[in-house]
């Protein structure tokens, strides 16, 4: 993949979802550029379009009208099976309701991702990079649960280490913290902001908590499908580098 200084470059987009009652404009003619190192949060009420909004630049659903390019490549061109194992290198998806595999333990859901791109991974190295994930979201001992027997917020960070252990380059985080006490909450915060500003990772994240979008650099607001506000918060970059 090369290295590109807009990783995540959507121009024009629209998702139009058509259902039996008639259709919903759930994103309309949205354009937004993230930098490479920049973390993007998005806010607005509920159905404002921000998870139809992840779920396009993650190519988990194509949109009506536009184009999402994610680093250079344009993912509409991709056959489904491509775009699978490019997000699987590439992008870290955490989704609202968790998507974990309820046949599968916390760990094996973990190593999904791994399990798919197509890649000859190194096992020691993977086993020790996932033993030391287990331990830093603090569910070393939950490991071999399903997520039938996890909290929420265990189930949650069961998809955050699914999404982090890939090292993406560009992680879409929807909702992360919707589950976690405010302890994790403001772990999980910490860490995306590390993980941007030391290894200049993409961050696009979905959040209705004000305190969890000050951690970014530039919040956008949808309302109704279309952004009607964008801010630009420089606070935290500085206080992390500091
Ligand atoms: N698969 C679908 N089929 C039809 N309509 C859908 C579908 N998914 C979402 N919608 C509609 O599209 C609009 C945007 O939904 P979306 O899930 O993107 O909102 P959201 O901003 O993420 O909301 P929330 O904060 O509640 O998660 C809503 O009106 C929703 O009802
Ligand atoms: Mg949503």
């Amino acid at each position: 993949m090369t290295d590109t200084n807009i990783p995540v470059s959507v121009s024009d987009l629209s998702k139009v979802y058509k259902t039996r009652g008639g259709s919903v404009n759930a994103v309309c003619d949205i354009s937004l550029q993230v930098k490479r190192g920049e973390f993007v949060t998005i806010m607005g009420a509920s159905g404002s379009g921000k998870s139809t909004l992840l779920h396009l630049i993650a190519g988990l659903t194509t949109p009506t009208v536009g184009k999402i390019q994610i680093n250079d490549n344009d993912i509409a061109k991709l056959s489904d099976a491509e775009r699978t194992r490019f997000r699987c290198r590439h992008i870290g998806v955490i989704f609202q309701a968790f998507n974990l595999i309820p046949t599968l333990t916390a760990e094996e859901n973990i190593l999904l991702p791994i399990l798919i791109d197509g890649t000859n991974h190194n096992r020691k190295e993977i086993r020790e990079k996932l033993d030391s994930m287990l331990r830093l979201l603090e569910i070393y001992d939950r490991r071999y649960h399903r997520p039938d027997s996890l909290s929420g917020g265990e189930q949650q960070r069961v998809a955050i280490g699914r999404a982090l252990l890939i090292d993406p380059a560009i992680i879409l985080a929807d909702e992360p913290t919707g589950n976690l006490d405010s302890t994790n909450s403001d772990n999980f915060c910490k860490l995306i902001r590390e993980l941007c500003d030391k290894e200049q990772r993409t961050i696009v994240l979905v959040t209705h908590e004000k305190n969890v979008a000050d951690w970014g650099d530039r919040c956008v607001t949808l309302k109704d499908g279309r952004i009607v506000d964008e801010q630009i918060n420089n606070k935290n970059r500085k206080e992390v580098s500091a």
